[in-house]
């Protein structure tokens, strides 16, 4: 299908699509547009609004990408902008937008990949009159945002985007519970499946020794250290499993978030935990440090919009404990495909890590099944197809 797409695209029947992305960190959203984009680019392409890692991985894999750099002002407005940074921003948000549509006239529609993306591409689409597809990768509920925040990215979905693409039902169903009225299809993100299979044995010791990890059995959270992802709930857990340890594998990102990874250090430090959590920080090399560890754990204490790493685990054949809620509960089939615990349970978390540990053969059982599922659902050939089914819909 993937043939399919392509040649669509080079025979000039696809569509071409400008992504507009606001962010060059490697978050789970611009790494889904990684796997995504070489469906459509070229002769689509990637925008972004400023310079970091993502931009390298995606010249890398071949996709056309430029830069264009928000003004400072508009970089500032965070998560929870308030009405004054919205207002200072505004003369630079407008000429931003002016040069993004001045590129998006090559294209057919915009892709807005994020919800600073959907605030300039709604301005642009106008400018350019092009039709602005907006992917949703957010819960937008008061776990997540103000009301500020969603109301003005409900405002704006409302007003200017044709189509909104959901990464799970859980934030369709929050979309529309906000207001949100455009129509939307949702597409779970899709993975290179091979990038996931079995690694030589002699490399997984290798990188056992070279973290120094000693015997015994390795749980792993992949996952940027951020209050609502919960690494405090396995920190918690792991002191009712002696003798286990965990690897915390990403970093901190944003200002609160240094804090916590600062509180999460200063408890993995306590005697009863001491030595047994490791830091890893941000790692390019997933797909063999999922082979090392015996349990994959995923800790959300707030709904997962979707979870990448819990489908990451499924095809790297691990079992997966997920807390319950969100996206966890439209990839994983509790106690058939993997475990689910309520959300900021120590206790429950703590029982299902065991439960893995102490039985390996209905574990091992467990993560084949949810192997084989993953396989099924999530593969990139079938998302790189929805989406594209999606967007001839908006460019007949
Ligand atoms: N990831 C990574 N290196 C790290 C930690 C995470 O490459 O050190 C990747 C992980 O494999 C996954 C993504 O980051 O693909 C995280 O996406 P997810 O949907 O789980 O959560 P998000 O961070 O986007 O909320
Ligand atoms: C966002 C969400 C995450 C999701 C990813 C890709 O980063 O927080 O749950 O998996 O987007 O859609």
């Amino acid at each position: 299908m993937h043939n399919d797409i392509a040649s669509a695209s080079s025979s000039g029947s696809g569509v071409r699509v400008l992504f507009l992305d606001h962010s060059a960190a490697l978050g789970g959203a611009e790494l889904y547009l990684l796997d995504l984009a070489p469906a459509f680019a070229p002769p689509g392409k990637v925008l972004l609004l400023e310079e970091g890692p993502f931009y390298e991985k995606l010249q890398a894999a071949g996709i056309p990408v430029e830069v264009i750099i928000a003004p400072e002002t508009v970089r500032r407005v965070a998560r929870e902008a308030g009405p004054g940074s919205a207002l200072r921003a505004a003369p630079g948000l407008l000429g931003l937008a002016w040069r993004v549509a001045r590129k998006a006239r090559a294209f057919d529609l915009i892709y807005a990949n994020s919800q600073k993306a959907l605030i300039v591409g709604s301005l642009a689409a106008r400018m350019a009159r092009r039709p602005l597809v907006w992917n949703l990768h957010d819960v937008l509920s008061a776990a997540h945002f103000s009301r500020l925040n969603i109301r003005l990215a409900v405002t704006l979905a409302n007003q200017s985007v044709r189509l909104v693409i959901a990464n799970s039902e859980a934030s369709r169903e929050a979309f529309r519970q906000a207001g949100g009225r455009p129509p939307v299809v949702v597409v779970h993100n899709g993975f290179d499946v091979q990038r996931f299979a079995p690694k030589p044995p002699e490399q997984i010791v290798a990188l056992r020794q070279a973290l120094g990890l000693p015997p015994g059995p390795v749980v792993g959270l992949f996952s940027r250290l951020a209050p609502w992802k919960g690494q405090h709930v396995l920190l918690e857990a792991l002191a009712q499993l002696p003798g286990v340890q965990a690897l915390l594998v990403g970093e901190a990102l944003f200002q609160d978030e240094q804090r916590y990874a600062q509180q999460l250090r200063e408890r993995a430090a306590q005697d009863d935990l001491r030595g047994r959590v490791h830091f890893l920080g941000f790692r390019e090399d997933v797909p063999l440090l999922l082979q090392l560890v015996d349990v994959v754990v995923h800790t959300s204490i707030a709904p997962e919009p979707f979870g990448r790493v819990i489908v990451e685990g499924m095809l790297a054949r691990r079992p997966v404990v997920a807390t319950r809620g969100g996206g966890a509960v439209e990839i994983v089939r509790d106690g058939e495909t993997g475990l689910l615990v309520p959300p900021g349970d120590v206790q429950a978390l703590a029982a299902a890590i065991r439960r893995l540990l102490d039985h390996p053969e209905q574990a091992r059982q467990l993560a084949e099944a949810a192997y084989q599922d993953a396989c099924m659902r999530f593969s990139i050939e079938a998302t790189r197809r929805r989406v594209w089914h999606a967007l001839t819909e908006v460019i007949p």
